[in-house]
C-alpha cells in the first residue's frame, strides 16, 4: 500500500515529501477553503512539491456533467503531467468520469460509501476510487470493511484497473486495516502520519542510548 497525504497544506506537504514517505497528495473543497488560498494556485503549488498524481476535485457548486468535465479539463490544465480530476459519486459525476476519461484524463470518484458505487465508478473509467471509511464509522457502520469488499470485488475482474484510495483515514488503525484490506493507497492526513511514525519505547531507547554514551563517552 502507498501513501498520499490528505491535505492543502503546503507545509505539511513538503515535511511529508521530504520524509519520503507520500506517492501523492488528495484534496478536497473544505480542505482548500481551509487554507483560505486560491484554489488554483494552490492545486499548481502543490503539484510542484510533489512528483505523483495531485487529486484537485470540482468546486462543490458543479453539479452538471459537461460543467464538471470542462472543469475538470481546467484542473488537469494546471498541471497535466500530475493532476487527477476528483469528482462525485452521482449520475453526472459518473457522466463527467466518462466523459474526462475519453479525454485521457485520470479521474478520482470521492464520496464512495458502497461498494456498487465503487463498481459503477470502475466502469465509468475511474483511475481511482476513494471509499471514506472514517465517515461511515461516525454513523456506526464499519468503514474498513467497505475496502475490504471493494477490494475482493475488483480482484474479481482482472480488467479493472481502478485503484482503491482508502480515504476520510482518522487514526493509525485505519492505516492497518486499509493495509491488511488490500487498500493499493491510503490517503492519511499529516497528524495520522505523525502518529504513525512515533512510539514510546522508539522515544524512550533514544534517551537510554544517548544516556549510556555521554556517561562514558560524554556530550
Ligand atoms: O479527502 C477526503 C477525505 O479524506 C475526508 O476525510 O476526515 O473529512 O472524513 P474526513
Amino acid at each position: 500500500m502507498k501513501f498520499f497525504i490528505d491535505t492543502a497544506n503546503v507545509e505539511e506537504i513538503r515535511r511529508a515529501n521530504e520524509m519520503g514517505i507520500i506517492a501523492g497528495v488528495t484534496t478536497n473543497p473544505s480542505l482548500i477553503a481551509k487554507e483560505g488560498r486560491d484554489y488554483a494556485q494552490t492545486l499548481r503549488e502543490i503539484a510542484s512539491i510533489v512528483d505523483g498524481p495531485i487529486s484537485g476535485e470540482v468546486k462543490a457548486t458543479t453539479e452538471k456533467a459537461e460543467d464538471m468535465a470542462r472543469e475538470g479539463e481546467e484542473i488537469f490544465a494546471l498541471d497535466p503531467r500530475h493532476m487527477v480530476v476528483k469528482i462525485p459519486m452521482t449520475a453526472e459525476g459518473l457522466k463527467a468520469i466518462r466523459l474526462l476519461s475519453a479525454k485521457g484524463i485520470p479521474t478520482n470518484c470521492t464520496l464512495i460509501f458502497s461498494a456498487n458505487q465503487a463498481l459503477l465508478a470502475a466502469r465509468a473509467g475511474a483511475a481511482y476510487v476513494s471509499p471514506f471509511l472514517g465517515r461511515l464509522d461516525d454513523i456506526g457502520q464499519t468503514g474498513i470493511e467497505l475496502v475490504q469488499t471493494i477490494a475482493q470485488m475488483f480482484s474479481n475482474y482482472p480488467d479493472i484497473s481502478t485503484q482503491i484510495i482508502a480515504a476520510s483515514v482518522r487514526n493509525p488503525i485505519h492505516v492497518t486495516d486499509c493495509a491488511l484490506a488490500g487498500a493499493d493507497i491510503a490517503t492519511v492526513p499529516y497528524k495520522v502520519l505523525e502518529q504513525m511514525i512515533r512510539h514510546p519505547l522508539t522515544q524512550s531507547g533514544i534517551e537510554k542510548f544517548k544516556a549510556d554514551y555521554c556517561a562514558v563517552f560524554g556530550e
